[in-house]
């Protein structure tokens, strides 16, 4: 019966989730235990410098911990109640205020972004810009060190689209069906990320269950070795009947290119 195969599915998926989430959770751990196990035995035989390098290191791991369960519980709150908070927000903004956070994190690389008007979309603001920013995230995380990173929005037709792309590393043809399941890693994403492979491979899967929470899609293209470019697209809000809109409002769409190429 069809409905008793579609919970056995999700109950098998939910089983892998914890196997896999527990063994996510295991690594952190075991590298903290024995740096602490290593201070305790006086390892450091008091060397202070050696002591101090111990602790960072215990300590990028309890932020990587942080992170994991963070990420662990946004999706099972996706999981268990897939409805978002709607309240009309503007895309547009968003990119923006995400393209200026990007900037930051970015180092050296050059962080673009464009934006034809305002996106008004119903949604949780919150969410969709944790969306971008695992995105732009990403952009950084797998592209060099002097790369560039440009975040677009338009319309199309009744939709919003964002794009997000960088001339970073790219992802293998093999592994592009598979980057948006929970804890998938790229195979070589490890040695080609630029901070320290510190992924848990959730940043997609949280961006696909709330973009698709939304009612909207999130896809990839990528060729390797030149770059990778996220798309997402969103239904735009209800707009004002067309009688109570000014003509103006379609005369001169206000151009939002806070910074053009
Ligand atoms: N912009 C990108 N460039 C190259 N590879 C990417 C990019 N974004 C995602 N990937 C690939 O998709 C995988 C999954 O991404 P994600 O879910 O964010 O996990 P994580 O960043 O924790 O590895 C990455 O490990 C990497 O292989
Ligand atoms: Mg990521």
């Amino acid at each position: 019966d069809h409905m008793v195969d579609r919970l056995e599915e999700t109950l098998k998926a939910q089983r892998q989730f914890v196997a896999d989430a527990s063994h996510e959770l295991r690594t952190p751990l075991t590298a903290l235990g024995g740096l602490i196990e290593m201070l305790l035995l006086g390892a450091d035989r008091g060397d202070r410098a050696t002591s101090q390098r111990a602790l960072r290191s215990a300590h990028r791991e309890v932020e990587r911990l942080s992170r994991l369960v963070g990420d662990l519980l946004t999706l099972s709150r996706l999981d268990a109640r897939p409805t978002v908070e709607r309240r009309p927000l503007d895309l547009a903004a968003l990119v923006a205020e995400v393209g200026e956070q990007t900037r930051f994190l970015a180092g050296e690389r050059e962080v673009l972004w464009q934006v034809a008007g305002p996106l008004p979309v119903d949604g949780d603001a919150d969410r969709l810009k944790q969306v971008l920013l695992n995105l732009t995230g990403n952009a950084v995380a797998f592209s060099a060190k002097t790369g560039q990173i440009v975040l677009r929005g338009e319309r199309v037709g009744s939709r919003a689209r964002v794009e997000v792309a960088d001339d970073g590393a790219g992802i293998d043809p093999a592994d592009l069906p598979g980057i948006f399941e929970r804890f998938y890693r790229g195979d070589k994403s490890r040695a080609r990320r630029s901070d320290g492979g510190a992924g848990s491979g959730l940043g997609l899967a949280i961006a696909r269950a709330i973009v698709e929470t939304h009612g909207g899609t999130i896809a990839a293209r990528s060729v390797l070795g030149q770059g990778t470019t996220f798309t997402i697209e969103l239904p735009l809000a209800d707009e004002p009947a067309p009688a109570t809109r000014p003509d103006t409002a379609l005369a001169t769409p206000s151009e939002a290119a806070l910074r053009s190429r």
